[in-house]
């Protein structure tokens, strides 16, 4: 079980994002436009698979996190510049049918960039991306499918449905609103299990829509919990509980939560899966720890009461603090990411013990909360 963490760690957590700082501006004038997934060897630039293409708007989400606190000055204006320069050449993207990520492509970067200028033309960037997402909607069987083929619903999907809830509240559109909570219920219904593990995909008869059993891509076995599926599972019910205040998917995150909390080591990096064998079970994954920190911080604010609250919180601490302690890669020159200990796909030996773009971008997503809360 995660040891619960109240003090403040706040010198540590700003010294994380300055760390973080030097090394997203290392990458831009070492790499300048590349965008990377995942290192190897600590390395950001090289060929290796990407498997699908669903990376490409968390280096540009760090920027704006870090332009957003910057104050008004050169330096400031440098990281906007760079945050736009980054931002733009997703665009196109919008109409990408090929995906179903089209959550984590645009929420950390159209809509930061929206948040902080209040530009209604990124409204529309937005919208339409919601929209495109929702194509993948299939009526039998109530789900989003997945980039796999339309027999597949992955967890992972509950971390972008919240653009299609974004397109819905801000269009009044109640079929888009329909299609974004069947498919969370639907996730809910297959994915989720009775003690708070999820799965990571699930299989359907495209002819009859029925539900064939529980699958996995990057987790051990079907029947396994996937720690980042997990992690995408408590952060996207909470979004969904955000967005529709049905209390069915605040439920659901605060069961995942509960799995999380209950199922990691005590520092907060769970194992990348928790079914995985002794001898495997010693490869933890920071992008997991990074991505469920943040989630539990949404939690902190959604939680029905403060002692709720406090709890994910005081988890969410913990595993910042272990991140910022034990995971930075500040006292290797040669490592160009931000945390070590990420995993992306274990099955196909990509990004094993490595830092990977979406551990770094929740990292960064993590800290900026707390530090903005204060203490
Ligand atoms: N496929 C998304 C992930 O690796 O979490």
């Amino acid at each position: 079980m995660i040891q619960l963490h109240n003090p403040s760690d706040r010198t540590l957590y700003e010294h994380a994002l300055g760390f973080a700082r030097r090394q997203l501006r290392a990458l831009i004038d070492r790499d300048p436009d590349l965008f990377p997934m995942y290192t190897l060897q600590g390395r950001w630039r090289h060929s290796g698979e990407c498997w699908t293409n669903w990376c490409e708007g968390f280096l540009p989400g760090m920027l704006w996190i870090i332009a957003a606190r910057e104050p008004d000055d050169a330096a400031g204006q440098w990281w906007r510049e760079q945050a736009i320069r980054y931002t733009q050449p997703l665009e196109l993207r919008q109409f990408d049918r090929a995906v179903h990520d089209l959550g984590f492509l645009f929420m950390p970067t159209y809509y930061r960039w929206r948040h902080l200028t209040g530009d209604p033309r990124l409204r529309e960037v937005l919208i339409e991306a919601g929209r495109t997402l929702a194509m993948r909607f299939r009526e039998k069987g109530a789900y989003l499918y997945s980039f796999l083929g339309e027999n597949s619903l992955f967890i992972d999907i509950m971390m972008n449905v919240g653009i299609i809830f974004y397109a819905a509240l801000e269009t009044r559109d109640s079929k888009l609103m329909d299609i974004a909570l069947r498919h969370c219920l639907t996730t809910r219904r297959v994915l989720v299990r009775g003690d708070g593990s999820t799965a990571h995909e699930g299989l359907f008869d495209t002819e009859t829509g029925a539900f064939l059993g529980q699958s996995t891509q990057q987790g051990w076995r079907n029947d396994s919990c996937w720690s980042r599926g997990l992690a995408w599972a408590l952060y996207g019910f909470g979004t969904a509980y955000r967005c529709t205040r049905d209390a069915r998917m605040l439920e659901t995150a605060e069961a995942c939560a509960a799995f999380f909390i209950e199922r990691t080591p005590a520092d907060g990096v769970p194992p990348w899966d928790y079914d995985a064998p002794a001898e495997r079970q010693a490869l933890r994954d920071s992008s997991a720890a990074s991505a469920a920190a943040s989630g539990l911080l949404q939690l902190a604010h959604l939680a029905s009461d403060r002692i709720r609250s406090r709890h994910y919180e005081a988890a969410a601490r913990r595993i910042l603090s272990t991140l910022s302690r034990s995971y930075l890669a500040e006292g290797d020159p040669h490592w160009e990411g931000v945390l070590k200990g990420g995993v992306y796909h274990v099955a196909k030996n990509l990004g094993v013990n490595e830092s990977v773009m979406w551990g770094e971008y929740f990292f960064l997503e993590a800290l900026d909360l707390v530090l903005r809360e204060g203490d």
